[in-house]
């Protein structure tokens, strides 16, 4: 009895490791067009994915023999999880391979965006010298808001504690206890953006938060405020972004999410203003996050394929 695996989206190669070393097939055909993963989904007992793929409910349905989909990070809403489990295909995600690369991440684009980085270094490289342009603030003694105090957001929390940073975080699932060993204060929404000096998010995207910063609740935002999104496109409602900066309600943001990846033409004219600091979707880009989820996701995959003794195909 042999299964067979699917790998997608340049999944770190430890992943074929793992599978191989537990006796299972691993194929990693590289970029395969939507047509070519409808003709060969069908031999598969299980796929491997990144964000790049997205498992449709017509993807399933030519998915005859697949028992188990794994998602290499966080994120499942790439995979339609309705159809997956009418079908009764498991999907497994890796929870925290990713966290300290995201945190990290985090961190980089708050101090990005105190001190000018992207825009001083695109200034020296294109032969320019401004020192005056580019004056920041420190981060010490300022607010940090953080919605979302889990995995990332508590790392987040212990890294720029130790910047001196004040944290105060809004997350309704956490616990005065755990706050308090991260140093951090628990308050309610609408105190959190109305005080704080910078905010990142670590939320999923839901009901609940999809447009969370917009124009329509600008009023509650602390003005100036300096913004960072390393969760997912939509918590921050991407066509207000210019009206937000341009009338003072925020001063900076930053993003490595986006509602659609790559964006929009529309949504790339926001990110050329200076005062967007932009990524792409780099968060859990890491040599080691990679290595962990791609490793995480094959062990997890090959342990659900044999301990269900499904039958090979
Ligand atoms: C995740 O959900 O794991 C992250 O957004 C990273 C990724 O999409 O690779």
């Amino acid at each position: 009895m042999s299964f067979k695996v699917l790998l997608l989206d340049n999944v770190d190669p430890v992943c074929a490791e793992v599978f191989q070393q537990r006796g299972i097939q691993a194929d990693v055909p590289g970029k395969l067009t939507d047509e070519e993963l409808f003709d060969r989904i069908g031999e598969y007992d299980g796929m491997v994915v990144r964000s790049g793929t997205t498992v449709t409910e017509e993807l399933l349905k030519k998915a005859d023999n697949l028992k188990v989909i794994g998602r290499a990070g966080v994120g499942v809403d790439n995979i339609d999880i309705p159809a997956a489990t009418a079908k009764g295909v498991l999907v497994m995600n890796t929870p925290d391979g990713n966290t300290i690369s995201t945190a990290e991440h985090t961190c980089g684009l708050i101090l990005s965006m105190a001190r000018n980085i992207p825009n001083a270094v695109a200034k020296v490289k294109s032969g320019g010298w401004d020192r005056k342009k580019y004056m920041g603030t420190e981060v010490h003694g300022k607010k940090l808001g953080i919605v979302g105090l889990g995995k990332i957001g508590s790392e987040v929390a212990k890294r720029m504690n130790v910047f001196g940073m004040e944290v105060l975080a809004f997350d309704p699932f956490s616990t005065h206890e755990h706050a308090q060993d991260l140093g951090v204060k628990l308050v309610e929404l609408d105190e959190l953006l109305g005080s704080v000096d910078f905010l990142t998010v670590h939320t999923p995207l839901t009901e609940k938060t999809k447009g969370m910063i917009s124009m329509e609740n600008a009023d509650k935002l602390k003005k100036g405020i300096r913004l960072v999104n390393c969760a997912r496109g939509g918590i921050f409602e991407e066509k207000d972004i210019p009206e937000l900066l341009d009338k003072g309600y925020v001063a900076d943001i930053a993003l490595d999410v986006y509602s659609e990846e790559p964006p929009s033409e529309e949504v790339y004219e926001i990110l050329k203003d200076e005062r967007v600091v932009s990524t792409p979707h780099l968060g859990a880009s890491t040599e080691e996050a990679q290595e962990k989820v791609a490793q995480q996701i094959a062990d997890q995959m090959a342990d659900a394929l044999e301990n269900k003794n499904y039958k090979g195909s």
